[in-house]
């Protein structure tokens, strides 16, 4: 397979480095020797402990540098990317979430869009080897075709989270086209981990167990037509990630966007079972969930199943990760960061 290996000689800027990839993917390049300069404005959208623990796993890192700040604070932006002249920005700050959107649509504008923007600006005066940005598989919407491929027609997002990701894209390939920036989108499939994100619903449904709680699930109780998700292991997500870093677009058109899923999704059903089982052997006992079955919530779709051939075929990397696997790794943290074995 013909494509570069990280340069550990380089400087990545990781913004949202306190956030869940933010973290794993500092960490990775970090145990690789590259200098990391994370920036993040540790708010607190879920519990702040937790990205407080992750950036104390950062901190002993001699080449790791942490910058607190907005990315939606354009002179701080600007003075970061002239004082650390970074070659490589991966920009993984965002206000993350469907539901949350309709709640508050303003963080959303303010660091999808400004945030964004000020990270293009800032590669546009201070010319960059290669931009890296989050984007997101809700930009697919409610479409029936499966998998989802990145040609496929995207412009009827169903929430505000997926038009911001959507208009990330837009924003790249002008700025690409216009100054020459190599630009790379990644829509992310549903990932999930051992400290991972506690708005996710993997993460709520084992804090409810804990307190003793029903779990709500969104999925009309119909178990024929029921979600389907194609979950992704957080290792997935870095190693593809990785692979990409030093492999921006080449030609005419130097942005591209990528999907980085598991390729094989499950019904939501399946993916909670097997988190009572993980559970279960994490607790050495039996987990079994109350369940309270309610509608689908607006702006929530009915699957996501991601098309890797794009990924494979620039960087020979399709993420493996079961979720048998993957979920015992989270609930082992779980019970281990909470305390919770007897
Ligand atoms: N986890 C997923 O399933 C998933 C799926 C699709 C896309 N994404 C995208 O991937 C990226 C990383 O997601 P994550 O799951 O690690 O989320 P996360 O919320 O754990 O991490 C984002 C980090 O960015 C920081 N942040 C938010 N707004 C900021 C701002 N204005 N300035 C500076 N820092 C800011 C937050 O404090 C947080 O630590 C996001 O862009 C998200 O939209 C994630």
């Amino acid at each position: 397979m013909n494509y570069k290996t990280l340069d550990p000689n380089k400087t990545y800027l990781i913004t949202g480095a306190a956030g869940f990839i933010g973290y794993y993917l500092s960490k990775g390049l970090l145990e690789q020797g590259c200098q990391v300069i994370g920036f993040d404005n540790v708010n607190d959208y879920y519990d702040v402990n937790l990205k407080h623990t992750r950036l104390g796993k950062l901190e002993p890192y001699e080449r790791f540098t942490f910058i607190k700040g907005d990315i939606s604070d354009k002179d701080l932006v600007l003075k970061t990317f002239e004082e650390y002249k970074p070659n490589v920005v991966v920009n993984l700050a965002a206000q993350a979430g469907v539901r949350y959107s309709i709640e508050n649509p303003d963080v959303y504008i303010q660091s999808n869009i400004i945030g964004f923007y000020n990270i293009l600006e800032a590669c546009r005066y201070n010319p960059v080897d290669h931009l890296v940005y989050a984007s997101s598989s809700s930009i697919y919407g409610a479409n029936k075709k499966v998998p989802f491929e990145e040609t496929d027609f995207v412009d009827n997002p169903v929430s505000l989270y997926a038009s911001t990701k959507k208009s990330n894209e837009l924003m790249a390939h002008t700025y690409s086209h216009l100054y020459k920036i190599p630009a790379t989108g990644l829509r992310f499939f549903t990932v999930y981990g051992p400290m991972g994100r506690p708005d996710m619903a993997y993460f709520g449904f084992a804090d409810k167990y804990f307190a003793d709680e029903p779990i709500k699930i969104f999925n009309n109780g119909d178990f024929e037509k029921d979600l389907y998700r194609d979950f992704t292991f957080i290792d997935d997500i870095v190693e593809g990630i990785e692979r990409l870093l030093s492999n921006p677009p080449e030609g005419e058109i130097q942005h591209k966007v990528f999907n980085i899923g598991n390729n094989s999704p499950e019904k939501l059903m399946v993916f909670i079972e097997t988190l009572e089982k993980a559970l279960s052997k994490a607790l050495g006992k039996e987990v079994q969930f109350e369940k309270i079955f309610e509608p689908i919530k607006p702006g929530d779709v009915p699957a996501t199943y991601a098309s890797i051939d794009q990924l494979q075929k620039a960087v020979g990397f399709k993420p493996e990760t079961s979720i048998e696997e993957g979920l015992q790794k989270f609930a082992d943290w779980y019970v281990d960061y909470y305390n919770l074995r007897d």
